[in-house]
Parts: C-alpha cells; sequence; structure tokens
C-alpha cells in the first residue's frame, strides 16, 4: 500500500452543515503528519472559522482568488501543484454541479479545474437534494471524467 505519511492535502470545505466535521478532520490529518492547506467557500465561513481552522492546520486559510496578498504568497495554480492530493469535503450539490460543469468561479472550483491531482469527494446534504437528479447526473457525469 501507499505510504500515506506526510502527504500535503488541500482541504476544501464548502457551505453545508456537515463543515464542522471538517474540522475533525484536520486534526486526524495533522495527526499522521500530513500538511494541510485550506479553502474555505464563501458559504462555508457561514459554518466554520478560518481562526478554528488555522489553529488547527498552523497553516494559512486561502478565501479569495482575488486577494493580492495571497496571489503574491501562492496562487490557484501553484496551490494546486503544491497539494499531493485534495479532499472536498463536506462537498455541496453546488460545488459538485460546478465541478461536473467545468465552472470556474471561485477560488475552490478554479484551484480544482486547474489541478491534476487526485480529487476525493465526500459530498454531504439533505436527501432531497442527494436524491435529485440533478445531483445524481452531476455526480455520474464526475465518475465518467475522472475513472
Ligand atoms: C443552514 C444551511 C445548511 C446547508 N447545508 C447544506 C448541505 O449540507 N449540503 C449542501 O449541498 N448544501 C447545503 N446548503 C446550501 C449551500 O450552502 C449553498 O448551496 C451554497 O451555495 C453552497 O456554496 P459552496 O458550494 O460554494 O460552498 C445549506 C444552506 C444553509 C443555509
Amino acid at each position: 500500500m501507499e505510504n500515506l505519511t506526510d502527504k500535503k492535502v488541500l482541504l476544501i470545505i464548502c457551505g453545508g452543515i456537515a463543515a464542522y466535521k471538517s474540522l475533525e478532520i484536520i486534526r486526524g490529518l495533522k495527526k499522521i503528519n500530513f500538511k494541510v492547506k485550506t479553502i474555505l467557500t464563501k458559504s462555508a465561513k457561514n459554518f466554520v472559522t478560518p481562526l478554528s481552522i488555522t489553529s488547527l492546520s498552523k497553516e494559512k486559510v486561502y478565501e479569495d482568488i482575488f486577494s493580492i496578498e495571497n496571489e503574491s504568497e501562492m496562487d490557484h495554480i501553484s496551490l494546486s501543484r503544491w497539494a499531493d492530493l485534495i479532499i472536498v469535503c463536506p462537498a455541496t450539490a453546488n460545488t459538485i454541479s460546478k465541478l461536473s460543469s467545468g465552472t470556474s468561479d471561485d477560488l475552490a472550483s478554479t484551484v480544482m479545474l486547474a489541478s491534476n491531482k487526485d480529487i476525493y469527494l465526500a459530498p454531504a446534504m439533505n436527501v432531497r437534494m442527494w436524491e435529485h437528479p440533478s445531483t445524481k447526473e452531476n455526480l455520474n457525469k464526475l465518475k465518467k471524467l475522472w475513472l
């Protein structure tokens, strides 16, 4: 099995109620010596704060694609290059939809479109959203595109 220590993980946190669980994920990844950089979507900021994330990850939290400060330090291309893998947790129906269509209108979606790394989605949503034909179609499309 592949050695999974000392990996660099880019964790993308979307705006779902399960966003609070991402804090536990950061803790778990740090425990096994992963480096964790985090992107928060605009909606995610309603559920978890950059302060709690940065306290756990000991890394800067990235939010805005047009932030001059972040761009000079690490733009969306170098952020995707830095990561060994990308985890989207929770992955909202909205972000899944954007991914499946190639929409890149914020930092999270642009980094994913600019990346050739493995992307792991942890979808979390209301059962009706999950069972909606659009969500099913988007996930099926991603399976075809990524496999
Ligand atoms: C209280 C609340 C809880 C939400 N929970 C979820 C959720 O669990 N899953 C989901 O897909 N969307 C959820 N949404 C809707 C998303 O926040 C909304 O679709 C948003 O545009 C997602 O943006 P993002 O994908 O850029 O993070 C919730 C919205 C609210 C107000």
